[in-house]
Order: C-alpha cells, then structure tokens, then sequence
C-alpha cells in the first residue's frame, strides 16, 4: 500500500526542512519581490519533492506572505459588479426583450446567499483570496479561503486566472453548529472568511464551501511567460466545465433556450419556478436566480453599465414575510446558560409554513427591536432557518388577529394582549438564580440549572449519536431525580429505566446498549460532548490534539493556558472559556473519568498521517458514532466529504447503507467496511 506515510528519518526530515525553506524563500521572490532567481521548472521541482515527502507540510498551503484577514487591501484586477435585479415576471421578459439581439440561450444558476469570494490563481497556485469589499478592491483573506476544502491551492491547470464565486455555509452544519450563535448562515460565511482566529462566534472557514460562477484570465500578453496561454471559450457554459476539469467548485447550471422572445422568457419562468421549489430542499440559502447570455463575445457587445453587466439579471425571490402579534416572550435557558427569548405571535403564514413562535435571538435582539407586547410586527422568512421579527409596526388593533388558523387548522381563539413593554428577567426562569449580561446575551452561570442539565445531557448524547435517548426521556430522568449529572446516566439500570412512564422493556435494553457502547470514547470526543460553552468539535479536537490525555485534562493551569493560546488559529477567548468550563466541572470530570473509558489522543504535530491525502464519505449505521470516526481521519491526515462523488477515494460504509453506497459502487469509488477503515489507521 504505497500511500502509507512511515515516520520519516533523519535525513528525510532535514530534507523536508530545507526544501520548505527554499520554497519559501523563492515563493517570497517571486509573488512578492517580482525577482525570482531561479527558473519555474526548477520552483515546481522543490515544490513537487516537498510535496511527495511531506504533502501536508504548511509551507505547501502558504503563498507569498501571509497576512492576517482585513489588514491588507486587495485591488481586483477584474471588478466585481453588482447584478441587476427583478422580481417580476414583467421584468424577466424585458430583460429578455433587452438582450434578445444578442443571442437567446441563457446559463440558468442559483443565486446564492453567501459571501463573493475571487481566487487569484498564478501558474495554478493559489496567490490571494478576497472579499468582493467595493467591488474594486477587497479585503485579503487568503489564509481562511485555504481553510476552504473544495479550495483547491493548486490548479490542474497551471496558468494565470481570476476565479469568481459565492462562499456558503451548509445548512445542516448552520443548524447543528451555529444556530443559537449566529442570525443567519450568510453572516456565518462572511465572518469566517475575514476573522483571524479559530473565534467564538464567527463560525470555521473549514465549515465553508465554495460555487464559483466566473473566471477571468490574465491577458497572454500580460501573463507570466511560462505560464500557458489561456484557454478560449465561446460560451460561458464551456468555462464553468472547465472549471471543474481544472479542481474547482462550479455552481449548478442548466442552459436555457427558446424559439422567440416568449418562448424563451417562459424557458427562464421555468427556471424561477424550478428555485424556488428547490429553495425548500436545498443544502444552502439560495436568494433567487441568475440568468447570464451563455455567449461570451456577446456578452462583450453588450457591455456594462457601471453597476451591472447588461448581459445579467439575478431574479429574486419574492421576500417571505407577514405581519402578526406579538402576543408574549418567553425567556429559556440553554445549555451553556445562555437564557434566549423566544416570542409567541398570533399564527402566521410565512411561505407556507404556520409560525407561532420565533426566537428574538438574545437580550440585546430585544431591546433593539423596540418591541412592546401587544405590537403589530413584521415578520420575515428570508430563507432564514427560523422566521424573526425585524420590526414594530405599532400597537395592533384586535383586527389584526382575526381569522387566524393553527398549523392543525383549529381556530385560534386568542385574545389581544394588554400592551406592555418587555421585562427583560433578572432571575433564571428554572432555578432562580441572578442573571447577568455577557455581551448581548443574558446568561444564568448555575451549573446545576435544571434547563441546563437537560440540556447538556441531550447535547451529550446527540454528539455521542445516542438517538435513543430524547428529550422526553431525559426530562423524565431529571424530574424524577435518577440523573442529576451526566454521569449518573451510565449508572442507570435497565429496571430503573422500565419503571419509567411508556418505558418498555425493549426500549430500555436499547438505551443501555447505547450507552454501554459509549462508554468508552476519545477524549477529543469526550471534549467535545461535554459541551462547553463554544467549543464544538473543531476545536475539541484542536484542544485535545495538545492536551492528549484525561489525566492532562484533569491537570490543566493556568500555566497550560498560554501553550493553548500558542496552537495556530485559537484564540484568548475560547481558551478562557476551556479552562473556566474545565474547572467548573472538576467534580464531573472525576466522576467521568471514574465511570468512563477516556483514550488518549495523538499531539497534533501536523495533520498528516497514513490517510493523509485521501478523502473520505462514512454512511449507515457503525459501531460508534460518525463524528468520533470522522475525527479519527481527519486525525490521521484525512479529509471528510458529506458527498460520494468520482473523486472521493473511500466510502466507509457500515449496515443498512443506503443511496450513498449504490452511488458510490456505480462510480467505482473504493468501499470499505468499518474494520477495513480501522485497519487503514494502522501505521
Ligand atoms: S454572477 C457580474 N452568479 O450575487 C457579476 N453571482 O448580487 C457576476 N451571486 O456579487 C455575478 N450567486 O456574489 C453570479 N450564480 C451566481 C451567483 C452570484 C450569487 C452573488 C455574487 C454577486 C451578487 C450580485
């Protein structure tokens, strides 16, 4: 098995060193100085044997000098413009009425709802990311982009281009990860693109995936001689599969034609029709459709004006919102403490969907708004997971809560409420205790809050894919007093669990299998279960990756703290909250490390190992969770992909593997079985 990397020797590794050196050294020449000593072809061997010796080393994922995101301006070589927008019917036919001289095939994509992002290929690598910014000139970014996984740092292709698309976040992962941090995953995206640390907050850039929509070549006159000349294409169609030949991300496209003007406005209709159903399902925010002449030299003859392209229209969805009446808020404690509000409007319908409820997001969101109960508000669905109010419209008159149907189709029969202005709590709604702020958010710091049990305790077993244990039953375990800390569940007895309501026996042998298979697990996912405040997976893993074992964990001091600070990309703040939330619990993480089997974990010298270089999809059911193997390639240098596609290397499928499988058999991607995987880690 050829791909396996062996613990290097000494020469190896000083040879490693010295090439990394020189890569650097010249890369510094050549990108930033313009005074390169040595030949490309000789540049390209370095790079190459570094590459075959270490492919993971740093130096290959680093071009010219890193700059810290936002610090440094980058001017587009290309602009990038604005589109022009509709969300008529009428207008989609003008459009096509306007361009219909030039050509009637069009390139159909999504408008995604994301951050612009343009990728500045030279000779194939990767030399500077930035944010769209003004549209002439952006902010660099480079080093967060690379954290990108669909970013390649190196092209097929190893020419001079401006690659143009959108960055987004994955719905699931928003929901999963961000959604009680974050308003939506289009702030999520724009934040992890321009922050500087791993950060609280601000979502992972290795949580982003990239769709490109345009590319733009330097000049062959302009170029670097010894890159190639640039491809020629005649329709944009051409570019973007290209595009993917070369290693890039394209958005979905579909080319829309038609006989006359009529029939091809109808074509483009279609296609809102088509998005707009697909909105529902679809993995990221969409925000409308973009319709481009697929003709590139016509495209040209139109020209632009200098805000849009004439050859362009993004067709918007029409805005989801409503108006109702905020009837009351309630105010919940979560997991970490943080005590959220969450409103009680009359029954709405916000693009199909009956909202009685929508989440004001934190204490701060209150006080903005302005907000009386009682008020008429406007309510929006922008593709947003959870619909918000984003403003007052005044007190409501009982009017406005006429006629109003549950999502079960009862009547609703709620009165009008007494007008008053919103008590922000002072105490914890479930034990009472004195709040304070942190930030905008209001948070109770009881660790033995009930909401807060319950809550952590269903954090545990969803990070420990333990989906028999819901939140009836945990709130159950909790009211009748049989768990009063995570712990204690791996103390329960299957007849304690049967003299519970609705508890048969056969879902109580269930429950206890499902903890007995986790009663052995990794500290980084351990770390991770634990659910302290802000640390997900990602950085459980980072965290673990120094600390190593349990005993180290139980150990940590202040002294630890600034060697944590000092892992590339964590910040002060997150390290804070590791070493708060590890002291805090030091009582339950005795008792964890009594009742539990917590495994050591590897240093992170650098993420390479024998699955370095190699990408893998995990589906059906394992013997242990998804994240646990998941965390387990990446350690051992492997990449993790949500999709079978051609070029995923493995599929790691356990039973009852459904659709995945069959694609994957069907693209001759290698299957492995769980214990093929595990034999995969052997070195
Ligand atoms: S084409 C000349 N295609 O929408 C501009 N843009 O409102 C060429 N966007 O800044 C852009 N999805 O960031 C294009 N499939 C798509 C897009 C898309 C999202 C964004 C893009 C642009 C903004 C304009």
């Amino acid at each position: 098995m050829g791909w396996i990397e062996f613990g290097h020797d000494d020469a190896t590794t000083a040879r490693i060193a010295a090439l990394a050196e020189q890569i650097a050294h010249h890369s510094h020449l050549y990108y930033n100085e313009a005074t390169p000593e040595i030949s490309d072809a000789e540049f390209d061997a370095l790079w190459d044997e570094l590459k075959s010796l270490a492919p993971n080393h740093p130096q290959l994922r680093r071009v010219g000098a890193p700059v810290p995101p936002g610090s440094v301006k980058v001017e587009h070589r290309f602009p990038m413009r604005s589109l022009d927008k509709a969300t008529g019917d009428d207008e989609v036919a003008h459009f096509v009425a306007e361009t219909t001289a030039h050509g009637r095939r069009f390139v159909a994509q999504p408008k995604l709802d994301g951050s612009a992002l343009s990728l500045e290929y030279r000779r194939g690598r990767l030399v500077r990311a930035a944010t769209r910014g003004s549209g002439e000139r952006g902010e660099d970014v480079t080093g967060n982009a690379l954290r990108i996984p669909n970013i390649p740092d190196r092209l097929s292709w190893g020419g001079d281009c401006h690659v143009r698309g959108e960055v987004v976040m994955h719905l699931d992962v928003f929901r999963e990860k961000y959604a009680e941090i974050a308003p939506n995953p289009r702030n999520l995206a724009a934040g992890s693109l321009r922050q500087k640390n791993i950060e609280a907050g601000k979502g992972d850039a290795a949580d982003l995936t990239f769709h490109a929509y345009d590319v733009h070549f330097i000049p062959n006159e302009e170029k670097h001689p010894d890159s190639p000349d640039a491809p020629e294409f005649e329709n944009d169609s051409e570019s973007l599969s290209w595009l993917r030949k070369i290693g890039i991300t394209p958005a979905e496209e579909v080319v829309v034609e038609g006989e006359n003007d009529e029939d091809t406005t109808q074509a483009l209709l279609i296609q809102t029709e088509r998005w707009t159903q697909e909105r529902e399902t679809s993995a990221w925010e969409l925000d409308g459709v973009v319709f481009k002449l697929d003709d590139l030299a016509k495209r040209e003859l139109l020209g632009q004006t200098a805000h849009h392209p004439r050859w362009a229209l993004a067709w918007k969805f029409p805005p989801e919102e409503s108006t109702t009446v905020l009837l009351d808020i309630d105010w919940q404690t979560g997991r970490t403490g943080t005590v959220t509000p969450v409103s009680r409007v009359a029954p709405v319908v916000v693009s199909g969907v009956t909202v009685e409820n929508t989440t004001l997001h934190n204490a701060g969101e209150v006080e903005r708004l302005g907000i009386s109960i009682g008020d008429k508000v406007r309510i929006v669905r922008r593709g947003d997971v959870i619909p918000k109010i984003i403003e007052s419209l005044g007190p409501a008159k009982s009017s406005d809560i006429e006629g109003r149907f549950h999502a079960d189709g009862e009547p609703f029969t709620g009165e009008l409420p007494n007008p008053r202005s919103p008590q922000i709590p002072t105490h914890c709604p479930e034990c009472s205790t004195e709040l304070k702020m942190d930030g905008a958010f209001l948070r109770c710091f009881n660790l033995s809050c009930p909401a807060r049990l319950t809550r952590s305790i269903l954090y545990w077993c969803r990070a420990l894919e333990m989906d028999g244990i819901g939140e009836k039953l945990v709130e159950q375990l909790c009211d009748v007093g049989l768990v009063k800390t995570i712990p204690d569940l791996y103390r329960l007895t299957s007849e304690e669990l049967q003299s519970l309501e609705r508890m048969a026996e056969k879902s109580a042998t269930n429950v206890m299998n499902q903890l007995d298979n986790t009663r052995e697990l990794p500290l980084d996912t351990f770390l991770f279960a634990l659910g302290l405040p802000r640390i997900g997976p990602e950085l459980a893993t980072v965290f673990a990756g120094e600390i190593c074992t349990m005993g180290n964990l139980l150990a940590l001091t202040e002294d630890d703290q600034e060697r944590l600070v000092a892992i590339d990309g964590v910040g002060d703040t997150v390290v804070d909250l590791l070493m708060t939330g590890i002291s805090d619990r030091s009582a339950i993480l005795e008792d964890f490390n009594q009742i539990l089997t917590i495994t050591d974990v590897a240093r992170t010298e650098a993420p390479s190992g024998p699955l370095t270089d190699l990408s893998f999809c995990i589906t059906g059911t394992l013997s242990r969770p998804r994240k646990e193997i998941a965390l387990k390639i990446k350690a051992a240098g492997g990449k993790v992909v949500s999709t079978v596609s051609g070029k995923l290397d493995f599929l790691v499928a356990g039973e009852n593997a459904g659709s995945k499988l069959e694609k994957a058999t069907r693209l001759g991607v290698n299957v492995l079985s769980e214990s093929d995987w595990e034999e995969m880690l052997q070195p």
